[in-house]
């Protein structure tokens, strides 16, 4: 923003017809955020990376409905780590040039501009001794296991996540474990040494066993499921009857984008047990910008107990790549862009 603070190098787009991977452009010229006065609960970042999640797709391909949340041209992307610019006249404990991670909810300025403007609640300070890379794969992905799994367990409680190897269920492992709780995952075979090394304790392949049968058969122990995949299996929810304990939890992460997928998520949350629901407490999980629950998941990166998992780190010209490899649901962890530099 040097040379025009009015202006910054961004990748920007204006619909999402066909992908929007395919409409992404990087322009010099996109307009920069509050270049006169910063508002006043808000922080200034310029961004060192970014990482990716299915909602930064998602939501711009959601056609219309998307306008109604985001105006465009817009720039996409939550999750950043990056260097404070500039602080709003409220924002305590920043200052300019100190190093900062976090997410921002969707609005038009998103993580891939060369800036991005960030309320002081969604973001903490990149602890010593963690990188701003491994940083930026915190923000939704960090904040959606660890409000999913830590209000809700103790010390030795059993744990099942659908979908251990993906962002969500690469944290929820580790922040399961750091709490002390034992893990059981499902993942695909390839992955399996993957989701151990994060601490999961039994794993269960999904293209080799239906894993509605394999927690059947393990009993009402379970504490707490977490269903990072949606609507596979589509029985999970209804089969919790017979794996979470009598006061256990299910939290649905996430609906599969289909007619399919909406239909059996409604079903879960809606079909009373008189009519084959199930009986086990669901709650359907939105996730939330905590500056708590970041600095929580900062202590642990700093105590060493949980590792940032990185598929592929991206430079900035190449994120319409980025967004390709996220798309084909196969990502272990994350998938990193660097910043424009
Ligand atoms: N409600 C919210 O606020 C919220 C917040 C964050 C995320 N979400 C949603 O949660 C979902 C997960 O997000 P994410 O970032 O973790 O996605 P992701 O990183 O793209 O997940 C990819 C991973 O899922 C695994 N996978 C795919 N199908 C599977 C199956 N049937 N069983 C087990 N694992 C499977 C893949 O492993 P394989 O290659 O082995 O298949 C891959 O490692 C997305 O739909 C996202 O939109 C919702």
């Amino acid at each position: 923003m040097s040379d025009n603070p009015k202006t910054m190098k961004a990748w920007v787009y204006t619909s999402a017809a066909g992908g929007v991977e395919k409409n992404l452009k990087l322009v010099s010229d996109a307009s920069a955020p509050f270049p006169e006065a910063l508002p006043k609960d808000v922080v200034l970042v310029k961004v060192h990376s970014s990482s990716l999640n299915p909602v930064d797709y998602k939501l711009p391909e959601l056609g219309l409905l998307s306008r109604l949340i985001v105006c465009t041209p817009a720039s996409p992307g939550l999750d950043f780590a990056g260097v404070v610019a500039a602080v709003g006249s409220a924002v305590t404990g920043y200052s300019a040039g100190d190093k900062v991670f976090g997410r921002i909810e969707p609005n038009k300025y998103g993580t891939l501009g060369e800036y991005v403007p960030a309320k002081a609640e969604g973001i903490a300070l990149v602890p010593e001794g963690v990188s701003l890379e491994d940083a930026s794969t915190i923000g939704t992905a960090g904040l959606t296991a660890f409000q999913c799994i830590v209000p809700n367990v103790k010390a030795g409680d059993k744990v099942f996540i659908n979908g251990g190897s993906g962002g969500t269920g690469s944290f929820g492992i580790q922040f399961a474990k750091a709490v002390g709780c034992h893990v059981t995952t499902s993942c695909s075979a390839k992955n399996e040494e993957l989701v151990r090394k994060l601490g999961a304790d039994e794993v269960i392949d999904y293209t080799k066993e239906n894993v509605s049968e394999a927690l059947k058969a393990k009993g009402q122990v379970f504490k707490l499921a977490v269903d990072n995949i949606g609507s596979t299996p589509a029985d999970l929810y209804k089969a919790a009857d017979h794996y979470l304990l009598p006061e256990g939890k299910f939290m649905q992460v996430t609906v599969e984008m289909s007619l399919g997928g909406v239909a059996n998520v409604t079903s879960r949350q809606l079909r009373p047990s008189f009519l084959g629901g199930g009986k086990r407490k669901l709650e359907f999980y939105i996730t939330k910008n905590s500056h708590k629950d970041l600095e929580q998941i900062a202590k642990w990166f700093e105590e060493g107990k949980v590792k940032a998992v990185i598929d592929e780190v991206f430079q900035h010209e190449d994120a319409p790549k980025a967004f390709e490899k996220l798309k084909t649901g196969r990502v272990k962890g994350k998938v990193v862009i660097r910043g424009s530099a």
